[in-house]
């Protein structure tokens, strides 16, 4: 049943007017998302740097932008419009996204371009702040000075591993099975009789295991004890020095150290041996040379504590080589006879720098090695 002819027409004019607004509203969001479409990729192209992009982007495409704002009026838009404006909303969707991303990587290529013709980072070039030098280590420093010594006496450098068969380290060399030496708590055994050699005397073993008397060698290198205090640390440095020949005699060994206490101390430093025991010597011996430190300048020593109020300091071991070390290499002690001694690098640069510690050495302090 049709309302009142005045109700029907109320009605009707209540369409029209609604229609209208309808009408109005679709042509507002139509012109809106032609500007949108206009203007949005002169606004990225704008966009210098990637953070200036995604700002933009999100002015448009964000939960406040203009795209969204557009998209919240679809409501006021005629029903059957709807659908069409939808589908120009998305496809401007899409065309942002793809124009976004278009940008993006353009500007990732730009700053990859600039930095690849960019002039190359020039290694080799100095630095612009100063650097400090770099200094040699005493222990180094120490070692090239001996080497020099004994090889101005005609000694060769002999080079050797610093893991040991038992036999070279010990066993040849005569140690008992049983000496403290090669026990557990000293050493340090690896697996199936080897060591990590405890002395650099093993050099002599392999020099004349290797070649026939005569021969002169010097033998740097690194030792290892299970020692670790203000004077010992598990890893140190020795040098070995040995000479075979016929009618080698005590007299050259004595010779050769005080040629070396001069050379390293300065002419005139007294040298003494004192009776000792090594398994691979005999005689044995320690050396002892008057005291670097409480020397008066007309070669008298006023005694310290360093040298203990004797005046002497101990620097190294030695001997004439044993009969046994001869034949346990093949080689004939009738004939052949010679001197080995050894001594303790981190001792001979302690004295020669007045070096306090030995852990010095391995800590590499700068402000320690820039001294040298
Ligand atoms: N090898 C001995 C040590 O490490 C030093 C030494 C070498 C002694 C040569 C005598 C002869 O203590």
């Amino acid at each position: 049943m049709l309302p009142p002819p005045r109700a029907r027409v109320r009605a009707e004019c209540g369409k029209d007017a609604t229609n209208a607004m309808e009408t109005a509203a679709k042509d507002t969001i139509d012109r809106a998302l032609a500007a949108l479409a206009e203007s949005f990729p002169a606004r990225f192209e704008a966009a210098e740097t990637e953070q200036a992009l995604r700002d933009e982007n999100a002015k448009i495409l964000g939960k406040k932008g203009e795209l969204t704002a557009i998209l919240k009026e679809l409501g006021k838009a005629p029903p059957e419009a709807r659908k069409a404006i939808g589908e120009s909303v998305n496809r401007l969707k899409r065309d942002v996204e793809a124009r976004f991303e278009a940008r993006l990587a353009a500007i990732a290529k730009r700053l990859r371009d600039a930095d690849l013709s960019a002039r190359p980072f020039d290694l080799t070039l100095p630095p612009r702040i100063p650097v400090g030098r770099g200094h040699k280590h005493p222990i180094n420093a120490v070692r090239e000075d001996v080497i020099e010594i004994f090889r101005g006496l005609g000694f060769a450098v002999h080079d050797g591993p610093d893991v040991e068969l038992e036999e070279n380290n010990f066993g040849k060399l005569g140690f008992p099975p049983d000496h403290p030496a090669t026990d557990m708590q000293d050493s340090f055994w690896t697996t199936g009789g080897h060591l990590l050699r405890t002395h650099t005397s093993n050099i002599q073993v392999r020099a004349m295991s290797l070649q026939k008397p005569p021969m002169a060698f010097i033998a740097p290198g690194s030792v290892f004890r299970r020692d670790d205090d203000a004077t010992h640390s598990p890893m140190f440095h020795q040098l070995e020095a040995f000479l075979v020949d016929e009618r080698v005699s005590m007299a050259h060994l004595r010779g050769v150290l005080a040629e070396f206490a001069a050379r390293m101390y300065g002419p005139g430093t007294p040298v003494r041996l004192r009776p000792s025991y090594f398994p691979f010597v005999e005689p044995g011996a320690e050396v002892d040379i008057g005291c670097v430190f409480c020397k008066r300048a007309d070669g008298t020593r006023a005694g310290c504590s360093l040298c203990k109020h004797t005046g002497w300091i101990e620097i190294l071991g030695c001997g004439m080589i044993h009969p046994v070390v001869f034949e346990a290499c093949g080689i004939d002690p009738e004939r052949w006879t010679g001197f080995a001694l050894g001594m303790g690098l981190e001792r001979i640069a302690m004295l020669r720098y007045g070096i306090p510690n030995i852990k010095l050495y391995f800590e590499n302090d700068p402000r320690f090695l820039a001294q040298f």
